[in-house]
């Protein structure tokens, strides 16, 4: 190899490592997730974990209620669930909302230092337009909200980094599946949920079990959880992430969506919506 080779070579190693660096759902903090109830998450172990803070226009005026978990999914796009943006209440019109990204701890909403925090609006928030509810089920509970600019991901990527998406064929390990979120610890707590960001590893359920709960559940969602690990109030439009069998990146699987006594939750299912999320992706650049 003559010097130029190696000169390239480098480059293109040099390229390779910095790629490796901004792969998508991974994270430079290690932690051994810890298996029984929530666990606090360490600050930047998920760094794709973005809290919302959304304000509606109501009867009662406006109000900045609503809390909900979203999935940075690349430099300029969250995933959420629609009924965090809602549109199944009435009298109930979205405003303006902001997206706390870089942090576990949210109780500063965007005064911690490294954290950043991103306003959007109505013209920013693209929600699929087949969602609706079915004698109180929702059905196609699938969001995305536009970043108004493009994050610099090379200049955050310790803090801030996208997950990946499931793809077809991507194998992922079953047994290793975490929801995570600012919500409730328990259905009874009451209140808008946590200031740090919890986790905790939720079992699958099968589709006909999961009828038991939610009569109108589809392959469209999938269901995970159990009398004592699942999502709660307030995780609506968080991640339930797996780690992928080939390279353990973290690989989103689906949005929480609804819930029953925080014991079992339905999710969006990211393989069945892929072709939308993709579409909303190319159709407005
Ligand atoms: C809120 O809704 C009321 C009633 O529809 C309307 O008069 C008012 O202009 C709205 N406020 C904002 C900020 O959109
Ligand atoms: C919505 O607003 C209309 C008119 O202001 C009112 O008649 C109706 O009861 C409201 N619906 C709900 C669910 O609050
Ligand atoms: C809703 O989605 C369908 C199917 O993707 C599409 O044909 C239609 O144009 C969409 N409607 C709006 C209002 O975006």
């Amino acid at each position: 190899m003559n010097k130029k080779g190696l000169l390239f070579a480098t480059l293109m190693s040099l390229v390779a490592l910095l790629h490796a660096d901004l792969k998508c759902g991974t994270s430079k903090i290690n932690f051994e997730p810890r298996i029984i109830g929530g666990h606090v998450v360490p600050n930047h172990a998920y760094p794709w974990m973005a809290f919302l803070v959304n304000t509606f226009n109501t009867t009662e005026g406006i109000t900045r209620r609503n809390y909900c978990g979203a999935t940075l999914i690349d430099k300029q796009w969250l995933l959420t669930a629609v009924h965090c943006l809602d549109r199944f209440t009435d009298n109930r019109t979205f405003l303006h909302g902001v997206a706390l990204l870089g942090t576990n701890d949210v109780s500063k909403l965007g005064r911690n230092p490294k954290s950043i925090s991103i306003n959007y609006g109505p013209k920013d928030v693209f929600i699929h337009n087949d969602s609706t509810r079915i004698h109180n089920y929702i059905i196609n509970d699938v969001a995305m909200i536009k970043l108004p600019e493009p994050l610099k991901l090379d200049e955050i990527k310790n803090y801030v980094k996208p997950i990946c998406l499931q793809e077809p064929g991507v194998k992922i390990n079953a047994k290793n599946c975490y929801v995570a979120g600012w919500g409730r610890v328990y259905a009874e707590e009451g209140g808008l949920g946590q200031k740090i960001l919890l986790s905790t590893r939720v079992p699958f359920v099968k589709l006909p079990e999961c009828k038991k709960t939610f009569p109108y559940v589809t392959e469209k969602e999938v269901c995970a959880g159990s009398s004592t690990h699942s999502a709660c109030a307030g995780d609506s439009g968080g991640p339930l992430q797996c780690t992928n069998k080939k390279d353990g990146s973290w690989t989103m699987v689906g949005i929480a969506s609804q819930g029953r006594d925080c014991k079992l939750t339905t999710y969006t299912r990211i393989l069945y919506y892929l072709e939308w999320i993709n579409n909303i992706r190319k159709n407005n650049p």
